[in-house]
C-alpha cells in the first residue's frame, strides 16, 4: 500500500489533527495529513496562554469541572466536561513525554523546578500550564517535527479539503468498509475530494476512516484573532454531507487582540490579566470592577462585553491593557514573545498600556460527535474546534481548548484503531468517481469572490456581533442570502480555486451561525440578545439538521 493509500486520512495539521496521528502510527495505524496550507499553519501554532489540567495540590478536578460548567453559562454537557477534565492531566503527560517543554517556575524567577501553573479568566485556581507566552508554537513545532519523520505518516500539504465523498451523495460506489455501530443510518463516508493548489489540479483520496480536524470558523468576521486558514471548511463540508451542527450562534470574541494597524489578528494573552494586568481607558480609569467581583479575571463573555460597551459609551476605538506596574525584567520574561512583537511596533508594555479591542476569537460549535468524534456519518469524525461534544457550552473556559484537541484525539484514536480491526482482513479502500470538470470554465470575473468574501466578513461583524437584536440577525440572514445565491452560481460555472472553496464554507457557516442565533430567543454566555436579555428558564442546545433544517 502506498503512503497516499492510508486507511485513516485526517484533514487538519494543527493539534487535534497532529495528535490524532502520532495516537494512531503509535497503535501501528497509517495515517495521511491533508493540509491546505504548510502543515503547521493553522491556530494552534498562534496558541498564547496555555493548556489547563488540574496539576496542583491545591487544585481538584471538582474546581476544573466547575469552573467550566459556569462559563459554560449552564449549556455544557456534563458528561464531556468530566471527561476532558479527569483526561487533562495524562493528556498534558502525553506531550511533556514526547518532548513539549512547558515553563517551570525557576524559569519566570519564581523559584522551583516545578511547572509555572498561570490564570486565567473563569478559573478559580492557576491550572494553566504554558511555554511562556508560545504554547501553541512549542506544541506545533515539536508534533510536528515527530509526524514529518514518521514512517506511518504521510503527508499532503497544499491540498484544500473540497467535498467528503460519501455513499449516499455517490451512490453507486463500492463501500467495502465495515459498519460503526453508531447511528450512522446508511450513510458512509469513502474520502474527499482535494484541490492539489500546487499542480492545480482535483484528486479523489479514498480513505476507510475520515476525520475532520480543520479548526474553527472566525474567518466568517471581519475582525479575528485567527490565521487565514479558520474558514470553517469541516463544519460546511460535514453539514453539505448530513451531519448536525450544533450551537453555532456561541462565538467567543477574545476581550483583547492588539489595536494596531499593522497587527492583524495579534492576540494579548488572557495571561497578562492572570499576572496582574489592568483594562483601563486612555486617561487611566479602571472600569472592570464595576461589572464584576472577578474584574478582570471573569470569563471571557462578560469582559469582552463590558469592553464593548464602554467603547460605545465613551466613543472611543479602543481600551487600554496595562501591566507595565509590574517589574520590566518579570514582564519579559513572563511575555516574551507579546512584548517583542508590540516593541517591533513602537509599543512597549513595560512602560505603558497596550491598545486592545474585543475581535472573534473562537467556536464554541461545530459538528455534533460523541465523546470518540464519530458524528452522524459512518467513518466520519470530527476532532478539535470543529467537533462539537457540548463541552464549551455557552462560553469556553480559557486554555480548555487545546486541552479538548488532545483528549478528544486520543479517544478518536482509540476509537478508529478498534473499529479497524473489527474490518474485514480483505476490506479495500473504496473505488471512487473521479471530480467532473466538464460543465465549468474559467471565472470571468475574480473580483466577485474578493468583493463577496469582505462583504461577509463586514455583514457579520456589524451585524451578528457581540451585542445582538433581532432586527440585525434579521439583516444579516437577508444578505447572506443574497451572497449565498451568488456564490452558488459561481461555484457552479466555474473552476474551483482556493478562495472559492473557503468563500463558499465561509458563506455557509455564516449563514448557519445567523440562522442559530435567530433561533435563540433569550442571553446566555456569548449570545446577548438585546430584545430578550434574559436567560430562558431551561438551558437547551441549538441542534440545526440538514434536509430538515436546511
Ligand atoms: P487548527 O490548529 O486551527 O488547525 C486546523 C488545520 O486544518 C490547519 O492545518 C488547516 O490548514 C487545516 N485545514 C482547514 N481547512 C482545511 C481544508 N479544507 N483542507 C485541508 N486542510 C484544512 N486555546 C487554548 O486552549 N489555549 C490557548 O492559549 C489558546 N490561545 C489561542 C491564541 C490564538 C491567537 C488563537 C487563534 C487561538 C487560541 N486558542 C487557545 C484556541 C486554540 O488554539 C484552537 O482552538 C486550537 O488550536 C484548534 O486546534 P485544531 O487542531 O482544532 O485546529
Ligand atoms: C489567550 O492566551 O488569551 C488565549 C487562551 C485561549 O484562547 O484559551
Amino acid at each position: 500500500m502506498s503512503k497516499e493509500q492510508h486507511p485513516v486520512l485526517i484533514i487538519g495539521g494543527g493539534l487535534a489533527g497532529l495528535s490524532l496521528a502520532l495516537r494512531l502510527a503509535e497503535r501501528g495505524v497509517g495515517v495521511t495529513i491533508l493540509s491546505k496550507s504548510e502543515l503547521d499553519e493553522g491556530s494552534t501554532r498562534y496558541a498564547q496562554g496555555g493548556i489547563a489540567a488540574v496539576l496542583g495540590d491545591d487544585d481538584s478536578y471538582q474546581s476544573h469541572i466547575d469552573d467550566t460548567l459556569q462559563a459554560g453559562g449552564g449549556l455544557c454537557n456534563r458528561r464531556s466536561v468530566e471527561f476532558v477534565v479527569k483526561q487533562a492531566p495524562r493528556a498534558v503527560e502525553w506531550l511533556i513525554e514526547r518532548g513539549v517543554s512547558f515553563s517551570r517556575r525557576g524559569d519566570s524567577g519564581d523559584g522551583g523546578d516545578e511547572f509555572h501553573l498561570t490564570r486565567e479568566g473563569g478559573h478559580s485556581h492557576r491550572r494553566v500550564l504554558h511555554a511562556a507566552d508560545a504554547t501553541g508554537e512549542e506544541v506545533e513545532v515539536t508534533l510536528e517535527q515527530m509526524v514529518r519523520g514518521h514512517d506511518a505518516i504521510a503527508l499532503l500539504e497544499n491540498h484544500i479539503a473540497i467535498d467528503l465523498i460519501t455513499s449516499k451523495k455517490h451512490g453507486g460506489i463500492n463501500a467495502n468498509n465495515n459498519a460503526n455501530d453508531n447511528n450512522a443510518g446508511d450513510n458512509t463516508c469513502l474520502g474527499v475530494y482535494a484541490l492539489d493548489l500546487k499542480r492545480k489540479r482535483i484528486v479523489a483520496l479514498p480513505c476507510r476512516h475520515l476525520v475532520l480536524a480543520t479548526g474553527g470558523a472566525s474567518k466568517i468576521y471581519l475582525y479575528t484573532s485567527n490565521p487565514d486558514t479558520s474558514t470553517g471548511d469541516g463544519i460546511a463540508m460535514a453539514w453539505r454531507a448530513g451531519c448536525r451542527v450544533a450551537n453555532m450562534e456561541f462565538v467567543q470574541f477574545h476581550p483583547t487582540c492588539l489595536y494596531h494597524p499593522q497587527a492583524k489578528s495579534f492576540l494579548i494573552s488572557e495571561a497578562v490579566r492572570g499576572e496582574g494586568g489592568v483594562l483601563v481607558h486612555a486617561d487611566g480609569r479602571r472600569f472592570m470592577p464595576a461589572y464584576d467581583s472577578r474584574a478582570e479575571l471573569a470569563p471571557r463573555d462578560i469582559v469582552a462585553r463590558a469592553i464593548d460597551l464602554e467603547m460605545k459609551i465613551n466613543g472611543c476605538d479602543n481600551v487600554y491593557l496595562d501591566l507595565s506596574h509590574k517589574p520590566a525584567a518579570f514582564i519579559r520574561k513572563h511575555f516574551p514573545t507579546i512584548s517583542a512583537r508590540c516593541m517591533e511596533l513602537g509599543l512597549d508594555m513595560t512602560s505603558e498600556a497596550l491598545p486592545v479591542v474585543p475581535a472573534a476569537h473562537y467556536t464554541c460549535g461545530g459538528v455534533v460527535t460523541d465523546l470518540d468524534g464519530r458524528t452522524d456519518i459512518r467513518n466520519l469524525y470530527a476532532v478539535g474546534e470543529t467537533g462539537y461534544t457540548g463541552l464549551h457550552g455557552a462560553n469556553r473556559l480559557a486554555s480548555n481548548s487545546l486541552l479538548e484537541c488532545l483528549v478528544f484525539a486520543e479517544a478518536c484514536a482509540a476509537r478508529i484503531a478498534a473499529e479497524l480491526q473489527r474490518d474485514a482482513p480483505d476490506a479495500r479502500m473504496p473505488a471512487l468517481l473521479n471530480w467532473d470538470e466538464s460543465q465549468v470554465t474559467d471565472p470571468d470575473e475574480r473580483i466577485v469572490v474578493s468583493h463577496n468574501w469582505d462583504e461577509l466578513r463586514r455583514c457579520m461583524w456589524d451585524y451578528v456581533g457581540i451585542v445582538r437584536t433581532d432586527k440585525r440577525l434579521a439583516r444579516a440572514a437577508r444578505r447572506i442570502a443574497l451572497l449565498q445565491e451568488e456564490i452558488r452560481e459561481f461555484y457552479r460555472h466555474f473552476r474551483v480555486s482556493n478562495d472559492l472553496i473557503e468563500l463558499r464554507n465561509l458563506v455557509l457557516v455564516a449563514e448557519l451561525t445567523v440562522r442559530s442565533a435567530l433561533r435563540r430567543k433569550e442571553s446566555r454566555g456569548l449570545h446577548i440578545m438585546r430584545d430578550h436579555p434574559q436567560p430562558a428558564a431551561k438551558a437547551v442546545e441549538t441542534i440545526l439538521i440538514p434536509g430538515q433544517d436546511a
